[in-house]
């Protein structure tokens, strides 16, 4: 069963108004013919401003974050009905740093998760380990935790994206090698495997993500189980388009 390809860009807190309007714009004709899905994940209060400007293009606005309750006391926070209603539809959870500096935590992560999927949202749900637990020898362990904790009570597990983004990769300018990101997020699918069904593993979307930009971009996508990437630094710039254009 062929995966389509799904490149999405996470613009953390960067971009205006008027840069992320201008970006989208100088996009938009770059990325027309993509072979894969495509969309910017974008802050908040950029959401009406970029859904007006991707209008009629094949970049789907996305989300950074949500919280899982429907409404009420949580200053700050953003619900998945706000979300729906710029026709939202992929939402980043559990991102490292909101892991990092937020308080995030797998069980938040979990009720996150949770509230996207029983809203019709897709989340793309991170997932990785930091340089200490990688040379330590603990990645799968960390993973498998996090996976076990993070999709607790999901049914349908092919209605999430993974993206696996080794802590030490992010912003860091240090990419995993082919090797091993194609060797973790092959573990991530046959975790998936054992915990759902083989079917659903052949099925569902991984992304690698962690300095992937426009020159490891061909290698990282070569490996047959990375189906895409979660591209921070480089989706600010137009060179997001060399890396939804891989393939070309
Ligand atoms: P980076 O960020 O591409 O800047 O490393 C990736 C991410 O945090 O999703």
């Amino acid at each position: 069963m062929a995966r389509k390809p799904f490149i999405a860009g996470n613009w953390k807190m960067n971009m205006t108004v008027a840069t992320g309007t201008q970006l989208i714009k100088d996009l938009a004709p770059l990325v027309a013919d993509a072979n894969c899905d495509v969309a910017l994940c974008v802050p908040a209060i950029l959401i009406p401003a970029m859904t007006e400007a991707a209008k009629g293009t094949n970049i789907a606005i996305g989300a950074e974050n949500v919280h899982w309750a429907a409404s009420g006391a949580y200053t700050g926070e953003v619900s998945t009905a706000m979300l729906k209603d710029y026709g939202v539809q992929y939402v980043i959870i559990g991102h490292s740093e909101r892991r990092q500096y937020f308080g995030e935590t797998d069980e938040t992560v979990n009720k996150r998760v949770l509230t996207a999927l029983a809203a019709g949202l897709t989340p793309i749900m991170c997932i990785g380990e930091t340089l200490s637990q990688r040379e330590a020898g603990e990645t799968e362990a960390v993973i498998t935790k996090q996976l076990d904790i993070d999709l607790q009570g999901v049914e349908d597990v092919t209605k999430i994206v993974i993206a696996y983004e080794p802590v030490w990769a992010i912003g860091t300018g240090r990419t995993a090698t082919d090797e091993q990101a194609e060797e973790t997020i092959a573990f991530i699918r046959s975790r998936i495997a054992e915990m759902y069904c083989p079917k659903c593993a052949e099925k569902i979307i991984i992304q690698y993500g962690g300095s992937m930009n426009a020159g490891n971009c061909k290698g990282l996508m070569a490996q047959p189980d990375i189906d895409g990437g979660l591209i921070g630094g480089a989706s600010l710039k137009l060179d997001f388009a060399k890396i939804v254009n891989w393939d070309k």
